[in-house]
């Protein structure tokens, strides 16, 4: 960890005096640490120790004189190379996962945009409550770490989860983070595509499908950072594609077979993650469709689009095929049969039947399924972790 850069972030839990420790093991590993305080960490740590052990003075006040610059939060973001809450209570929690930014701690999270860590402490009824589990899910899903806390007798006297993991503990996995930056794609170009898309009536109306594009969008974010150069073809999506990421914005079905048929031919490998439109209205009307008659009732003649994959698997030389595919009956089955109809390495299985997992959920619930017909069931995660599982198999798959 030497020359490694750490903010320490305490809010006021008595696991506080843990910081301690942690503060020493940090340094001991060669490491520099600036603590970010609230006020009530104070009530149980003091500002000398932290001070003492860090070496670097305590950052505890928005507004406050002693530190050297009046915008302390951003200049220390800027320093840091992680963030790490130690114990993070459940009022800070909360208002980290709703951008609430009224103290130095708080307004250093809004403002940090690398790794950031949280070790929960509290009451077990607390870390229960369904108001601390939504907020952990949405950091999680936003990528926070959230380093579980654990089972054991708890200072308030009560005994179950909520204790904060052990300094040692959070050591350990703060160092693997900074110590592994996982190159196991580079030089690799990778073709993903996301998102639906949408098959204009007329200029006003289309037919469109509900997929968001989280699952396209966390993939490209999870290749690219495993440094593969990733090409992204998305059908319109609120979602926003991570700095290095080369975007291609498309409409339609055949938008995106043009675009993905032109990055395919240069791709070690293609992730369709889209949720194609299988069909598309036979003409798409220039002027706004206007009601004629009420009463009588309307048809719009759909003819089937170009199979984009199915397309590629006919085409493909050296490149790994991946495709998803969201089934409601007889899930394995069918997606074993569109692996081998596409000629795929790999499909990615979602069964609308899984509470939680295909569109509109930030969590997803996959099956892989390799053209040896090998099948490997995972439980529901975030979309951000399934994304790491689907690199892992297509890694193996690419021989990396
Ligand atoms: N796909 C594609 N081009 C299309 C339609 C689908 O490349 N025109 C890709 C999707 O991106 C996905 C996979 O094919 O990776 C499976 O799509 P799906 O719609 O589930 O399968 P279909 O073959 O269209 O079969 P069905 O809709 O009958 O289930």
């Amino acid at each position: 960890m030497e020359g490694r850069k750490i903010i320490l972030g305490i809010s006021g839990g008595i696991a506080a005096y843990k910081a301690a420790f942690l503060i020493r093991l940090f340094k001991k590993a060669g490491a520099s640490v600036r603590v970010v305080g609230t006020t009530n960490a104070f009530e149980f740590i003091t500002r000398v120790t932290l001070e003492s052990l860090s070496e670097n003075k305590v950052y505890d006040q928005v507004f406050g004189t002693q530190n050297d610059y009046t915008t302390e939060h951003v200049a220390l973001t800027d320093w840091g190379d992680v963030l790490v809450v130690a114990p993070a209570t459940a009022n800070i929690l909360g208002k980290f996962a709703n951008g609430i930014a009224d103290d130095a701690l708080s307004t250093t999270l809004l403002a940090f945009n690398k790794q950031v860590f949280v070790a929960p402490a509290m009451n077990c009824k607390m870390y229960e409550h369904f108001a601390v589990q939504h907020n952990l899910g949405i950091l999680k899903n936003h990528g926070v770490r959230i380093i579980e806390p654990a089972e054991g007798f708890l200072a308030c006297g009560y005994e179950g989860r909520g204790r904060m993991e052990e300094p040692e503990g959070i050591f350990r996995i703060v160092r693997d983070y900074l110590s592994v930056k996982n190159e196991s794609m580079h030089g690799k170009h990778i073709l993903v595509s996301a998102g639906p898309t949408h098959e204009a009536i007329d200029p006003v109306r289309y037919i469109g499908n509900h997929s968001s594009g989280q699952m396209g969008y966390a993939l490209a974010e999870e290749l690219a950072g495993r440094g593969a150069r990733v090409t992204l073809v998305s059908g319109p999506s609120e979602q926003i594609a991570q700095a290095g990421i080369q975007l291609i914005k498309v409409r339609t079905a055949q938008e995106m077979f043009d675009a993905c048929m032109e990055h395919f031919k240069l791709a070690d490998a293609v992730v369709m993650a889209a949720a194609v439109a299988d069909y598309t209205p036979e003409k798409s009307h220039d002027h706004k469709i206007k009601k004629e008659d009420k009463k009588a009732s309307m048809t719009i003649k759909l003819i089937p689009t170009k199979d984009i994959l199915a397309t590629m698997g006919r085409k493909k030389k050296a490149q790994v095929l991946a495709g998803f595919a969201l089934e409601t009956d007889n899930e394995e089955a069918n997606a074993i049969k569109k692996l081998q109809a596409k000629n795929l390495d790999l499909i990615v299985l979602n069964s609308l039947n899984d509470p939680g997992a295909g569109f509109s959920h930030d969590t997803n619930k996959i099956t892989i399924i390799d053209n040896k017909k090998q099948i490997f069931r995972y439980p529901l995660k975030s979309k951000k972790e399934a994304a790491a599982d689907i690199a892992d198999a297509l890694e193996k798959t690419m021989g990396l």
